[in-house]
């Protein structure tokens, strides 16, 4: 123990020289994520690692809990591809329930002897990496994994599809947003629309909230992850953060979620520059550098 607090110091002193001309310390802070673990992955959250190697200590907290639907429906769409004009995924949830339609060993083999082939002379259409690892695993070709929002996709689908080509389909979650569906439409590329799972507020959200402020203290930087996020957890955040609420750093994973903490009046301290661990991690990071010496956890 003894060892430790000096190593503390130690490190804390290193630190503060390295820092000295700043007259800022950047050292262990705690850091709340508002998000789910990452779907199907046993290694560690790559944001909670990310932080670790900027110093700070990040806990999740899932926001929202989920439940599969329609299922059969989306497997009948899957295997008739004939029938579309190619795919969207907006969400990695979504190809999970794809991965569970294919669970049948024999649904496997017919996808990979046949089916997938043909939804790979069409055009398969993703935002966002982690979407696009999970779309690929199902050995499909993948499309605009760079655009990173549903906005900048849909430009890039409205840009490539014709207006009497057959509907692009995509399966999607409860709580979509309108962004894609929208674009489309105004723009006149058919899109059919599947709700293959559904969102609701994870039932021990609140009791988990309390209990992280209960143990640790309000966070240092506190990060959304989407406008639902805002909507299930800023009251509770901001209540059991009582006097410390001024110096909670607010941060967003992209713009959407930074609108959304915006209209419910959160200083948004900063927002990631593209929705990954490494990009919300930096902004952080420089966020509590700003922080004044002192008010670090
Ligand atoms: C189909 O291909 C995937 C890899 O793309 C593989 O994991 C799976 O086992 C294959 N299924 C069958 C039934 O061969």
């Amino acid at each position: 123990m003894l060892c430790l607090s000096f190593l503390t110091v130690f490190l804390i002193a290193t630190k503060a020289q390295l820092y000295y001309d700043e007259l800022k310390v950047i050292i262990n802070m705690h850091v709340l994520l508002l998000k789910e673990p990452r779907e199907g992955e046993s290694a560690p959250d790559p944001y909670i690692k990310e932080l670790a190697a900027h110093g700070h200590k990040a806990t999740l907290i899932p926001v929202l809990s989920f439940k599969f639907v329609s299922l059969n429906t989306l497997s009948n769409k899957l295997f008739q591809p004939e029938k579309c004009g190619g795919l969207v995924f907006t969400s990695p949830r979504a190809v999970e329930a794809v991965k569970k339609c294919l669970e049948a060993e024999e649904r496997s083999e017919e996808w990979n002897n046949s089916v997938r082939s043909k939804w790979n002379a069409k055009s398969i259409y993703v935002v966002g990496k982690a979407t696009a690892a999970l779309v690929q695993s199902l050995g499909l070709n993948t499309f605009g994994e760079d655009t990173g929002t549903a906005e900048i996709l849909s430009r890039v689908i409205i840009e490539r599809e014709n207006t009497n080509s057959q509907p692009l389909f995509f399966p999607c979650g409860s709580l979509k947003r309108e962004v894609l569906p929208k674009a489309l439409r105004e723009n006149g590329v058919p899109l059919e629309t599947l709700t293959v799972y559904q969102t609701a507020e994870h039932p021990d959200l609140e009791k988990n909230l309390k209990n992280y402020f209960k143990e640790q203290g309000a966070p240092a930087s506190i990060a959304f992850f989407s406008p639902s996020g805002v909507k299930f957890c800023l009251e509770v955040v901001q209540r059991l953060s009582g006097e410390e609420l001024r110096q909670i750093k607010f941060a967003a994973i992209g713009p959407t979620t930074q609108d959304a903490m915006i209209a419910e009046g959160v200083c948004v301290s900063c927002t990631a520059e593209k929705p990954s661990a490494e990009h919300l991690a930096a902004a952080i990071a420089k966020a509590l550098q700003e922080t004044p010496a002192g008010h670090s956890a």
